[in-house]
C-alpha cells in the first residue's frame, strides 16, 4: 500500500536537485533554480497520466477537496452528497466551506449507490462526492449518468485510488474534477501532498487562484499579481513535488506488485466457507491495496476478525472504526466543533441545526457489520501467506 516501501535512489536524486539550487517554493526565484520546477513537472506530468488538460498539486488530500469545492463554487447553504464510508476528510471539507454534506449508502463496491443518489438529491444539492474507497472504483459511470441528469457537478475523491482506471480511463477523470492524496500511507506518497485535476480551463484558473490565496498568476513580479475573490493556502513545495516525480515513475509497478499479493491472497481466502469478496467493477483497474470481504453474517465476521487477530492476520473491521464510517463519527453526530458559537452545525440565531441520526444508513449498517479488509502492502513477506493458509484452516474448524 505504502509508497515508503519503495523510496530510493529515485527520489533521492529528485530531492537533492532540489536543494542544489536552494528554491523550496514552487513559484517566482527564476535565476536561482536552474530552471528546475518539479512542482510544476509533476502536475504536467500527472495531468498527462489521467489524461485530463489541468492537474493542480496542493498540500494535501483534504486541501484538495477544499480547493475542488471552492473552483465549483459552493458555499453556504449549499449540500453536497457523498458516501457514509469514506475518510472524515471528505465531509470536512464540505462542512469547512459552509455547505453541508448529505450522506448516501454504499453497494456491493463498496462505494456510493448510484439507486439510492436520486432520493438524496434537492433543490440545493450542489456537489456529489463519490469516494473510490479502498483502491477501486465506484459505480462511476452510473454516477455520471445520475448526475447529469440533475446537472450537478461531480467531485471524485480518488484519494485512495491513484492509478485506478476503469476500461483504461483513469478514476478522477469522469468528473467535472477529480481529487487525490498522496499522504504517508498512500501508494504514491509524496509525505503529505494532493492533486485537483480537470479538463475545464475555468475551473483551473478558480483552483489555481483559491490555493494560493487568490493570486492570479499573471505577471513576472508575485507581488503585483491581482486578485478576484480571497482564498488561502494551500500549496505544494518543490521537495513534494520532486518525490511525486519519482514516485509516479514507479507507481505501475507498486500496482502491479500489489496486485499479484492480492490475486495469490485472495485464491488462499477464497478458502473460506461463505466469503464474498468485493464486487470490482473493473478488476483490471484495481489498484490492489486492500483486499476486502462478507461474511454471511454478523457473528461469523466476528469469529474471523478473532481468528485473525489468533493467527496474527491484521483484518480490518470498519465497522468498528471511528474515521472511515459514518455510524462511529460520534463528533458529527453529536455536531461537537471547536467554534465558540456552533458553526458550521449551527448558527448564532439558530436558524440552521443539521441533523445526522445514528441509524441513518441501516443498510451500509448491514453491510459493513460482515465486512472485513485485509491490507495489501507493495511488499509482503512470506510469512503473511502461511498466515492467510493458517487462517483458512483454523476457520474450516468453526466458521
Ligand atoms: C477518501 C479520502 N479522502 C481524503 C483524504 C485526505 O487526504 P490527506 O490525508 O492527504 O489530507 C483521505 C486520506 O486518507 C481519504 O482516504
Amino acid at each position: 500500500m505504502p509508497g515508503y516501501e519503495v523510496l530510493g535512489e529515485e527520489e533521492k536524486k529528485e530531492i537533492l536537485e532540489v536543494l542544489e539550487t536552494g528554491v523550496l517554493f514552487r513559484y517566482g526565484f527564476p535565476a536561482q533554480r536552474k530552471g528546475r520546477y518539479k512542482v510544476e513537472e509533476f502536475e504536467r506530468k500527472f495531468a498527462e497520466f489521467t489524461n485530463r488538460k489541468y492537474a493542480l498539486a496542493v498540500s494535501s488530500g483534504s486541501a484538495a477537496l477544499k480547493v475542488a469545492l471552492a473552483a465549483l463554487g459552493v458555499g453556504f447553504g449549499d449540500e453536497v452528497i457523498t458516501s457514509g464510508f469514506t475518510f472524515v476528510a471528505t465531509w470536512e471539507a464540505v462542512l469547512d466551506c459552509g455547505a453541508v454534506p448529505v450522506f448516501c449508502g454504499i453497494d456491493d463496491t463498496l462505494n456510493l449507490d448510484p439507486k439510492e443518489l436520486p432520493k438524496k438529491i434537492t433543490p440545493r444539492t450542489k456537489a456529489v462526492i463519490p469516494v473510490h474507497m479502498l483502491g477501486a472504483q465506484a459505480r462511476i459511470e452510473e454516477i455520471m449518468s445520475v448526475a447529469d441528469q440533475h446537472n450537478i457537478p461531480v467531485i471524485e475523491d480518488t484519494a485512495q485510488s491513484c492509478g485506478g482506471f476503469i476500461k483504461g480511463k483513469a478514476l478522477g477523470s469522469y468528473g467535472a474534477v477529480g481529487t487525490f492524496s498522496f499522504d504517508s500511507v498512500k501508494t504514491l506518497t509524496t509525505g503529505e501532498g494532493g492533486m485537483v485535476i480537470m479538463d475545464d480551463p475555468n475551473l483551473y484558473r478558480r483552483a489555481s487562484e483559491y490555493h494560493d490565496h487568490g493570486h492570479d498568476h499573471i505577471g513576472p513580479d508575485r507581488g503585483l499579481e491581482s486578485r478576484s475573490f480571497i482564498g488561502f493556502n494551500y500549496r505544494m513545495m518543490e521537495l513534494q513535488g520532486a518525490l511525486g516525480l519519482a514516485q509516479l515513475s514507479k507507481l505501475k509497478e507498486m500496482i502491479d506488485h500489489q496486485k499479484a499479493h492480492k490475486t495469490r491472497l485472495k485464491k488462499i481466502l477464497a478458502g473460506i466457507k461463505g466469503i464474498r469478496f468485493r464486487e470490482l467493477v473493473d478488476p483490471d483497474g484495481d489498484t490492489a491495496t486492500f483486499l476486502a470481504f462478507s461474511l454471511p453474517d454478523q457473528e461469523k465476521t466476528w469469529t474471523l476478525k478473532d481468528l485473525g487477530k489468533k493467527v496474527g492476520l491484521g483484518l480490518v473491521y470498519f465497522f468498528e472504526n471511528g474515521w472511515h464510517y459514518y455510524r462511529n463519527w460520534e463528533h458529527l453526530l453529536l455536531q461537537k466543533t471547536a467554534s465558540r458559537n456552533g458553526w458550521p452545525f449551527q448558527i448564532e440565531d439558530g436558524i440552521r441545526k443539521l441533523n445526522y441520526p445514528k441509524n441513518l444508513l441501516s443498510r451500509t449498517d448491514e453491510r459493513m457489520a460482515c465486512l472485513l479488509v485485509l491490507p495489501i502492502n507493495i511488499r509482503m513477506e512470506e510469512d503473511i501467506f502461511k498466515k492467510a493458509e493458517q487462517l483458512v484452516a483454523e476457520a474450516s474448524k468453526i466458521v
